[in-house]
């Protein structure tokens, strides 16, 4: 069959909307009609050259969408299920997965080649074959994903909407509550409120933080974490620090999060100094691999037994968050609607990600009936 997709041919160029041949879905494999992709910064890395995937490549790694068709052996999924996707598989088996650790499973490995777990691609053009960013490429109309990346969810939920829940909502609130695992009383910086960031934001208000410090340079986005559950903002680090150090009597944060568009040194630097002793630094954004992006003092590291963590997925598990997330959805604890600034056509996404680089969303959404 035919789909629609952006692509990306190679780094530093927009994204090339383009019409691909899909192949039918093989063993453990489903075909999906996409509704809804969001615009993550994660896939700008890769338009932009920060990060380099295998090319061609469909990007999109947070998507929504419904089953059309499943492969041999599928028995989890039927077509007319709804679903939302998780841009890290989960094979259930490997040893992340059965140690409680799934956003490390192994399948994750070929993320970025974008190839199904068999190793090959459902995606060709002119006898080329693309990868999806993530095995899943959302900036499809359709696509062949594995069903280790797919969560059924009830049908009456906004596919639109909930669309986040498969990368900026679990990413930025398990920031919060597992990798720096929040507790009633902190006080949390967050330094970068996009798509990511806010959803650290609304998770360290929800664990109990009595400090919510939200650092942004745009006015716009610390409105929206001000709405959303910080209680207070700024619009630089060095504002931050001394606003911490006031209501800490200088003790200082006891976690922060880095959720920035693209991480540096200074950044985390910045993070780093705002921590108590015995505080946690959660890393959360992404750059070039090849750069050297954390430079600290190891004496104060070890003096002050700070902590450095990363974060993949916010450190839970797909299988889990996502299905828990829409419930608070529901519950009206964690807000979605709120978060989606802009909606765009397939057409439109090199329109929407200029708006994500002038800072005007907190998430753009591609909607596939626009
Ligand atoms: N680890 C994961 O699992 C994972 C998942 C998704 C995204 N990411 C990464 O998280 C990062 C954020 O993604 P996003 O989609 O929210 O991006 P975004 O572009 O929507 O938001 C980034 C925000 O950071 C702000 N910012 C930039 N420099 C800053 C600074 N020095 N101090 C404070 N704020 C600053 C920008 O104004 C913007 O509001 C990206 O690097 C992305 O690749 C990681
Ligand atoms: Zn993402
Ligand atoms: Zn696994």
């Amino acid at each position: 069959m035919k789909t629609k997709a952006a692509i990306l041919r190679e780094a530093g160029k927009d994204f090339e909307v383009t019409e691909l041949d899909l192949d039918p879905p093989k063993a453990g494999e489903v075909l999906i009609r996409y509704v809804a992709a969001g615009l993550c910064h994660s896939d700008e890395h890769l338009r932009h050259g920060d990060i380099v995937p295998r090319f061609p490549m469909v990007g999109g790694h947070e998507g929504a969408g419904i089953i059309e068709e499943v492969g041999a052996g599928v028995t989890r999924l039927a077509p007319g299920d709804h679903v939302v996707c998780s841009f890290v598989p989960v094979c259930g088996h490997c040893r992340w997965c059965s140690t409680g650790k799934s956003n490390l499973c192994d399948l994750g490995a070929t993320v970025l080649d974008g190839c199904l777990p068999d190793g090959t691609y459902r995606f060709h053009q002119d006898g080329v074959d693309l990868g999806g960013m993530c095995m899943l490429g959302t900036f499809s109309e359709r696509a062949v994903i594995s069903e280790h990346s797919a969560i059924k969810v009830d049908d009456d939920l906004p596919l639109d909407k909930v669309v986040l829940v498969g990368c900026g909502v679990p990413t930025g609130f398990g920031s919060a509550v597992h990798a720096a695992a929040t507790e009633p009383g902190d006080t949390i910086a967050i330094y970068g409120i996009g798509g990511v960031g806010i959803n650290s934001v609304q998770g360290a208000a929800l664990a109990g933080a009595r400090h919510v410090v939200a650092i942004d340079p745009l006015a716009n986005k610390r409105e929206m974490a001000q709405r959303l559950g910080a209680t207070h903002t700024c619009a630089t680090a060095e504002e931050a620090q001394d606003l911490i150090a006031q209501l800490t009597c200088g003790v200082g944060a006891d976690k922060a999060i880095v959720t920035v568009d693209v991480v540096t040194a200074d950044v985390v630097t910045h993070a780093f100094n705002a921590i108590r002793k015995g505080g946690t630094v959660v890393v959360t954004s992404l750059a070039d691999p090849t750069k050297v992006t954390i430079q600290l003092s190891g004496a104060l590291l070890t003096l002050f037994e700070k902590r450095i963590q990363g974060s993949l997925f916010g450190s839970g598990d797909p299988f889990h968050d996502i299905p828990r997330m829409i419930e608070l959805y529901r519950s009206g604890h964690l807000k979605l609607d709120e978060l989606i600034t802009q909606t765009y056509s397939l057409e439109q996404i090199n329109q929407g990600y200029r708006d994500l680089l002038d800072g005007k969303n907190i998430r753009g959404v591609i909607r596939y009936d626009s």
